[in-house]
């Protein structure tokens, strides 16, 4: 039986800022700009939508590949070259879109098949979304359409189904084949996100980043990291999103909160990363991202 999520419209609307904010954060993405700047226009402009951030907005560049947001007194600014993912993702009470897209600073175009590879693997796999399909026909249509512009895979990061307030919920979709047994089920909504490197076709832990989330419910005892639980219960967020003068507070609460490492390339390559967020239908997909959707 199909199972879609009760108002898909919430979804819908969701998707839709979301693609916008992606488009915000790629046009900013100009030689000299802040990182920071970049990341705030993001993400204030999801708020400005009705929606509220899902996860800080992710400025990964080069040889990263996921988890790095800035910090607030960063003062770092892009330089033309640099291979920028900009992952973002809106929520509406729970109901969540996350979409990414690379872009090169400054558009000198010496990172086009890169780019290019990520772009073609998430098209393929979505030309193989419907009900049914085994998610490792997905998983191949990735890697056949990286390799094609001779290059890798990234084998250890996935695309995620997505419920309700759990931005990756169970299923995972490999970006190399062999790896799963799933099939895809109608009325399911899913995050396909394929990277594509020239270096080792893998990631590891970088330093430890700026995205934290709770664990669990740090109770009272602290006021001030009691009412952070309240807002943000356990999404990602970050020290940007807090009051300067409750900092110093979530700096002393590590022990209840979980601390994103950047994801960095092994081989040291670049890392290109394209993504939607797609549902599934009985005979086909409805790719909810599109920014003409
Ligand atoms: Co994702």
């Amino acid at each position: 039986m199909a199972r879609y999520p009760d108002d898909l419209d919430r979804w819908r609307r969701a998707a839709r800022i979301s693609a916008a904010a992606r488009e915000v954060g790629s046009a900013a993405a100009v030689p000299g700009a802040r990182r920071r700047d970049v990341a705030e226009a993001v993400e204030s402009y999801i708020r400005s939508q009705g929606a509220q951030p899902a996860f800080p907005a992710n400025l990964s560049r080069n040889v990263e590949a996921a988890h790095f947001t800035p910090p607030p007194d960063d003062e770092q600014t892009l330089a033309k070259g640099d291979l920028l993912k900009v992952d973002v993702g809106a929520h509406i009470d729970g109901a969540i879109a996350d979409t990414a897209v690379t872009v090169e600073v400054g558009g000198a175009g010496r990172h086009e098949n890169l780019v290019r590879a990520a772009k073609d693997a998430v098209e393929a796999a979505i030309a193989k979304v419907r009900a049914g399909v085994a998610v490792d026909e997905l998983s191949r249509a990735i890697e056949t359409a990286i390799h094609a512009r001779g290059l890798k895979p990234v084998g250890n990061l996935s695309g995620h189904s997505i419920h309700l307030y759990l931005l990756h919920a169970g299923k995972s979709i490999p970006n190399v084949s062999g790896m799963s047994t799933d099939h895809l089920e109608e009325g399911e909504i899913i995050a396909i996100e394929p990277f594509a490197t020239n270096g080792e076709g893998a990631i590891e832990n970088g330093e430890f980043g700026h995205i934290v989330r709770f664990r669990k419910d740090p109770g009272p005892s602290d006021p001030v990291v009691a009412r952070l639980y309240e807002r943000f219960r356990t999404l990602p967020f970050t020290a940007r999103w807090v009051d300067p003068a409750d900092r110093p507070a979530l700096a002393k609460a590590r022990r209840v909160l979980q601390t994103y490492p950047v994801f960095v390339e092994a081989g040291g390559g670049l890392v290109a990363q394209a993504e939607h967020t797609v549902l599934v239908t009985a005979d086909g997909v409805d790719v909810l991202t599109r920014s003409d959707a």
